[in-house]
């Protein structure tokens, strides 16, 4: 899984290289809940990533290479210079609803397979973040306008994200847990996180994920080393497969 667009430069789906036979999830960053000043608009989602990205481009990836899906990652972290986070709606049907159609017309209009949640921030108390994004998952695999759902919970979020998990974990199909906010050093040190992670959520969901430079792997970040660590993965991916 590949995130892509977040940071504004003109980043191309096709500079990344995609093996045949692995499953390649881009991940467009950002689909945020808010004008670009950064105002909530109660569920009404919009697209901040590249504008490189655009929905022919999504078509073409797609049809060059049949093992790509393409998704849109729910909030990020900032907008601007101002920080997102989860704020409990007035009226949780209708930010519902409003999630539901905004988001259904950005699926169809860049092609998309599904969507990946990834608020980062969340308010001290109970929160309706589970309730509201897990029945909104439900309702868009019901309703078949995404098939799969992802989640990116990190070391300090994942008490929200487990409350999630726990009560909507079957229209939940992978959880790309960002690893590398556990700041292991060593090999024994990462397998214990695994074990953690695949115990607080589920084995067979959880994907392995590292870091670079302090992050996770990003298409944006990759161009200025050839995409070597997604070259890496993927033929660590086949390799595996093979054996
Ligand atoms: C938080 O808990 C209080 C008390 O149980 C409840 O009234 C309120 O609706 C809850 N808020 C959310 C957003 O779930
Ligand atoms: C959608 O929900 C309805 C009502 O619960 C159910 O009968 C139907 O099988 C669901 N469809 C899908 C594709 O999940
Ligand atoms: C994959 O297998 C090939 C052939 O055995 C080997 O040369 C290459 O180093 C392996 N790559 C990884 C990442 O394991």
């Amino acid at each position: 899984m590949e995130y892509i667009g977040a940071t504004g430069v003109p980043v191309k789906f096709d500079s990344v290289p995609i093996e045949d036979g692995i499953d390649f999830h881009f991940i467009l960053s950002f689909a945020i809940d808010s004008d670009p000043s950064g105002n909530a608009q109660n569920g009404k989602f919009s697209p901040y990533w590249a504008d490189t990205l655009t929905p022919e481009s999504v078509a073409n990836i797609k049809n060059q290479h049949p093992n790509v899906k393409a998704m849109a990652s729910l909030s990020g972290w900032s907008i601007g210079n101002k920080v997102l986070r989860w704020y409990n709606p007035q009226n949780t049907q209708l930010w519902i609803s409003n999630a539901f159609s905004s988001l259904k017309s950005l699926i169809e209009e860049y092609h998309l397979d599904g969507i990946d949640i990834d608020y980062e921030n969340f308010p001290q108390r109970n929160s309706s973040f589970a309730y509201c994004i897990g029945e909104l998952i439900t309702l868009l695999k019901n309703q078949s306008v995404i098939s799969v759902a992802t989640i990116a919970p990190f070391h300090t979020t994942t008490v929200p994200y487990i409350e999630l998990f726990d009560n909507y974990g079957d229209v939940i199909d992978f959880v790309n847990y960002q690893f590398y906010t556990d700041k292991v050093r060593q090999p024994k040190g990462y397998l214990r996180a695994f074990e953690l992670r695949a115990d607080q959520f589920d084995k067979d969901k959880l994907l392995p994920s590292y870091e670079v430079n302090g992050r996770g792997i990003q298409a944006d970040a990759s161009a200025s080393n050839g995409y070597y660590y997604e070259k890496k993965s993927q033929d660590f991916l086949l390799n595996s497969t093979s054996v």
